[in-house]
């Protein structure tokens, strides 16, 4: 008999909200990191955005899952899954349906109420299975779920996640998790391609404002959280592609000259002046094979949707 629990852990590194937007508004450019982007309502508009016609990633993702789902459980029949970033795990469901009893599945994520509402929606629809939820950063929640004796794994980031790091630290993360491979286990990261401008822009910033919605929640969410003044209409959402270095940026830019309290701190944003959010870096195919490598790992399949704008990559220990 499955069920669903969930486990909060204190993250091993990292600031609070308060230290990375006071870090973040003093240093110049400003910035805040992106994980900060899901509290509840984050995760709820991110989900909105996967649903926009613009934001091809999901559905591409959901193709591509739904085409190879048996093929990965008669792979890694019995293995556990453990997933980093889990969000709503709607995709994952995908994988659990094919996959072959004891269904075990492990979803971390650094938000509590996304955690719960999957966790507990899966378990519904599938009482056989177990899900361990962790609430914690990718590094905290993967240390606890591969510690002590265990049997074969395959891990999951979905999502094209890895995109929020830089090229360098991609590949570091990567080889992190090599580190604590088995030999039975596996790595399947889904990572975003290169693509023209146009479609990439659309997708960050959909004509519907959902993504636009999502990346002004964080100043809501500093407001909600820190106090103060900070009036996130003062602020517009900004997607820009730097087709060079294949990343997409996003930012929140300040509309007029202002000046915004947030706890006790008071600071000035000049016209036009921007915050940098998240970063979502694109990879070609050669790239994806230097990341893997990198990582001391084997690029095993490399799986596109129909349209070929999206990958799917299972890596393996070598
Ligand atoms: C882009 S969403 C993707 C969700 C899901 N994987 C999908 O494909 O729909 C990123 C998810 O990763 C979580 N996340 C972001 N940074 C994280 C971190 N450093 N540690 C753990 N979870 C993180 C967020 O809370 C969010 O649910």
């Amino acid at each position: 008999m499955g069920g669903y629990q969930r486990i909060n852990l204190e993250c091993a590194a990292g600031e609070d909200l308060a230290s990375a937007v006071h870090r973040g508004f003093a240093s110049s450019p400003r910035s805040l990191p992106c994980r900060f982007l899901y509290d509840e309502l984050g995760s709820r508009l991110f989900e909105a955005i996967c649903a926009t016609e613009a934001y091809y990633p999901t559905r591409c993702e959901r193709a591509i899952l739904a085409q190879r789902a048996s093929e990965l459980a008669e792979r890694f029949g019995g293995a556990r899954l453990i997933e980093l970033g889990s969000g709503n795990s709607e995709k994952t469901a995908l994988l659990l349906d094919a996959w072959a009893p004891p269904k075990r599945y492990t979803a971390i994520d650094l938000d509590g109420s996304v955690l719960d509402r999957a966790g507990q929606r899966l378990v519904q629809a599938d009482p056989s299975l177990t899900v361990s939820a962790i609430r914690a950063d990718y590094h905290t929640g993967l240390t606890h779920a591969l510690a002590g004796e265990r049997g074969p794994a395959l891990i999951l980031f979905l999502g094209g996640n890895i995109g929020n790091f830089d090229r360098a630290a991609a590949a570091a993360f990567l080889g992190e998790i090599r580190m604590r491979l088995g030999p039975r286990d596996g790595v399947l990261v889904g990572i975003d391609l290169r693509k023209e401008r146009g479609r990439l822009e659309e997708a960050y910033d959909d004509p519907v404002g959902v993504t636009a919605a999502f990346n002004r929640n964080l100043l809501a969410r500093i407001r909600r959280e820190l106090g103060g003044d900070l009036d996130p209409r003062g602020f517009r959402h900004r997607a820009l592609y730097d087709s060079q270095d294949g990343v997409m940026r996003l930012y929140l830019e300040s509309r007029h000259d202002q000046r915004a309290q947030v706890g006790r701190r008071e600071y000035s944003f000049a016209a036009g002046e921007r915050i940098h959010t998240e970063d979502a870096v694109k990879y070609d195919r050669g790239e994806i094979e230097a990341l893997a490598r990198g990582a001391g790992l084997e690029l095993v399949e490399h799986w596109l949707d129909p349209e070929g704008l999206y990958s799917l990559n299972l890596l393996g220990p070598g």
